[in-house]
């Protein structure tokens, strides 16, 4: 395949608001020894994209400086000492940045297949959350068949992901959203319940919905006054997992009443974790999840396009919280393969 020598992407001009982000040409990336060239069709917009451009959320030392932590493409090129791919293979990654253009160079072990059945739009929406909760969820907080899961901002991308994990595991997902729409789509992914957190005490509604039992994990990206509602939504031997920390990154809490419950708090960033450990994800994903996304009738994440260069764009539209589900930037080249 003959490659262009520069591509459309999109740079963070200066740390700021959605205008920030401007549509450049820029030179290709180089595809380096251990890493697939993807020819972008669809880029993932996610939550911390937006921490970075605002700049609270800096790209780790040798990433690449623009945004992008997800794509969906065909493969373009392959580095040295890298096997199992063929060109022109349709392939969904997590990417360390750089995803908000035409070509991305990504650790092979960060690749996967696109799940049979999948656009490439739907597919885009994957990796990012997808890759978050396996670690967080399910390699360090265990989430095992039968378990109750409260899940904060439901119909958002980590929140929608994390309900259809639980769905697949046999968890019992618990949804908080803002609005009887978001509550449906939640229930379209799997969640068994909504909690609308404009109107109803989300502790003692857990308590309702799970017998008096609680909730044996959270999914919080809401930090800050939410965390005595976790451990007072907590069931014994609960695990509190710390996504994000939305209205605030401190909190007061009842040390003794998480001590009586024999809870456990962890918290993590995906973006810093080193390539074998994002491989290792990788690896979990492609053996527990990927014949269930395949599985006829998977329900998909709700998917809104913009074009890559679109992106101010969404950004502000992700900022207005109006959306369910995903955003997705679409290159020139992913809008000919799909033109739907
Ligand atoms: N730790 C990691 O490695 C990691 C990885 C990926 C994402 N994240 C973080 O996780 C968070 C969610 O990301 P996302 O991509 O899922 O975003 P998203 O699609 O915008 O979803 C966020 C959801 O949280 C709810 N929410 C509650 N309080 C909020 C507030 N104060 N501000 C904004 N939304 C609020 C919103 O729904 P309602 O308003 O309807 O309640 C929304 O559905 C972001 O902060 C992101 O940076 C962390």
């Amino acid at each position: 395949m003959t490659l262009p020598t520069d591509m459309l992407a999109i740079a963070i001009a200066a740390p700021g608001g959605p205008e920030m982000l401007q549509p450049q040409r820029l030179p290709l990336p180089h595809c380096g020894p251990g890493e697939v060239l993807v020819r972008v069709a669809a880029a993932g917009v996610n939550g911390p994209d937006l921490a970075q451009r605002r700049g609270h959320y800096a790209p780790p030392p040798g990433a690449s400086p623009l945004p992008g932590l997800e794509v969906v493409g065909e493969v373009a090129a392959i580095g040295a000492d890298v096997g199992g791919f063929a060109p022109g293979e349709a392939v969904m990654a997590l990417t360390n940045g750089g995803g908000y253009a035409e070509y991305v160079a990504v650790p092979a072990g960060q690749v996967l297949p696109v799940p049979q059945g999948w656009s490439f739009p739907q597919a885009a929406a994957l990796p990012e959350t997808w890759f978050t909760l396996t670690q967080t969820l399910v390699m360090r907080a265990g989430l095992a068949p039968g378990m109750s899961v409260l899940v904060h901002g439901g119909a958002g991308g980590i929140g929608g992901a994390a309900i259809q994990i639980c769905s697949i595991i046999g968890a019992r997902a618990i949804a908080v959203v803002s609005d009887p729409a978001k509550a449906e789509y939640c229930a379209a992914l799997g969640a068994i319940a909504s909690i609308d957190r404009t109107r109803e005490d989300i502790a003692e509604r857990v308590m309702v919905l799970t017998d008096g039992h609680g909730a044996d994990r959270v999914v919080d990206v809401v930090g800050g006054a939410m965390a005595a509602v976790n451990i007072a939504a907590s069931a014994r031997a609960g695990h509190i997992v710390q996504i994000s920390t939305l209205e605030g990154g401190t909190a007061s809490v009842n040390l003794r009443q998480m001590m009586a419950k024999d809870l456990t708090l962890s918290g993590s960033t995906l973006r810093p974790q080193p390539a074998a450990t994002k491989a290792a994800i990788a690896r979990r994903i492609h053996a527990d999840f990927l014949p269930a996304l395949a599985a006829p009738g998977f329900p998909r994440p709700a998917i809104t396009r913009f074009a890559l260069d679109e992106a101010a764009a969404a950004h502000a539209f992700m900022e207005s919280r109006r959306h369910r589900g995903k955003l997705i930037l679409q290159t020139a080249f992913g809008g000919a393969k799909d033109p739907s």
